[in-house]
């Protein structure tokens, strides 16, 4: 009888063998909770589409704050639900605006939980575009000015560090925005702060129940002058390129599960800490099919989770982070 050479069972017999040789391991710090902050007083409003996910007032933001710091998650990152929109998108930059309220609050709450303020005017604008719209005078319809939206997107920027955000998130996907944010935060006395740059940003239908979360559906066109097409790997390099060499500190694709081969090249090919973003219908997904009784949530989330740090996220930003950290809690 002639053995088989090579037997890969051998480590796999026995759950302690098996995560002695582990290539990859999810951690609770290696994970960032996004929360949608609104106007209004006790207010607590679970999303339709994102279960477990909810809408909160400033004052109903505590205990969520503590129970985040209690799972022992490291970071949480900010969107602003305003009451108020118009044109240039000016309560994402006005020093009382919900961002930065809510970003002094929790400061002030948890000094050791890092703030990070998502930079975009899509929630802020009676549009719901990301940036400044103009009228094209050759006819050609509404169009986003670049290089306007980059000088609001900038004050946007300062104006969260100075609420005291530790990083900030910049995602309109305006050419040179980190560029402009760079330069506003230096010119400002931010040169510490750090930006986790939407580097490669698709124009993706599974951003759908983030934008009924923050009411940011645009009200005319799309996004696809902005954000990536989806087919596109090499341009992905282009946008990391652009942004490592204007100063990003930190390089993000979004979304997660249908990119995982941009995350891996990115590995590839840059130094910088990686950042992926699991996006509201990869979560909606799950829930959904959880709730139908049709897979097992917590071992398909975790899976995915480790799927994006194996392909070579460092970070990953989910809105399971609050369920993940008590699975691995519970796990160890
Ligand atoms: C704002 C922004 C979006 C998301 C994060 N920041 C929406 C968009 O670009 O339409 C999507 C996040 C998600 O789907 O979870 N620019």
């Amino acid at each position: 009888m002639k053995f088989p050479v090579v037997r890969h069972r051998r480590l796999r017999r026995t759950a302690a063998l098996r995560s002695m040789v582990r290539e990859t391991q999810l951690d609770t710090l290696d994970l960032i909770a996004p929360i949608f902050v609104t106007e209004g007083h006790d207010v607590k409003e679970e999303i339709a589409s994102m279960p477990g996910v909810y809408h909160l007032s400033l004052d109903r933001l505590e205990d969520e704050i503590r129970e985040i710091t209690e799972l022992g998650l490291g970071a949480v990152l900010l969107f602003g639900v305003p009451d108020s929109k118009d044109a240039v998108g000016s309560t994402a930059y006005a020093e009382d605006g919900i961002v930065q309220r809510a970003t002094r609050a929790i400061k002030a709450q948890a000094p050791d939980l890092l703030v990070v303020a998502d930079t975009c005017l899509c929630q802020f604008t009676d549009h719901g575009h990301c940036g400044v719209v103009h009228q094209d005078p050759g006819g050609g319809g509404a169009v986003i000015d670049n290089d306007e939206s980059l000088a609001l997107l900038a004050k946007t920027a300062v104006s969260q560090a100075r609420a005291g955000a530790d990083i900030i998130a910049p995602s309109n996907m305006m050419d040179g925005f980190v560029h402009a944010l760079r330069q506003g935060l230096d010119e400002a006395g931010y040169t510490h702060i750090p930006i986790m740059s939407y580097a490669v940003k698709y124009a993706s239908a599974f951003y759908g129940p983030f934008r009924d979360a923050a009411h940011s559906t645009p009200q005319f066109g799309d996004r696809r002058t902005y954000q990536m097409d989806p087919g596109n790997l090499r341009e992905a390099l282009r946008e990391a390129r652009a942004d490592a060499e204007e100063g990003a500190d930190m390089l993000m694709v979004k979304p997660a599960m249908a990119y995982l081969d941009v995350l891996r090249t990115l590995r590839e090919h840059f130094e910088l800490p990686l950042v992926a973003y699991n996006v509201s219908a990869e979560y909606a997904m799950i829930k959904a099919g959880a709730s139908n009784g049709w897979l097992d949530e917590e071992a398909v989330a975790m899976e995915l989770l480790l799927g994006m740090k194996r392909a070579g996220a460092d970070l990953i930003i989910t809105y399971f982070a609050k369920d993940a950290a008590r699975w691995m809690r519970r796990r160890c």
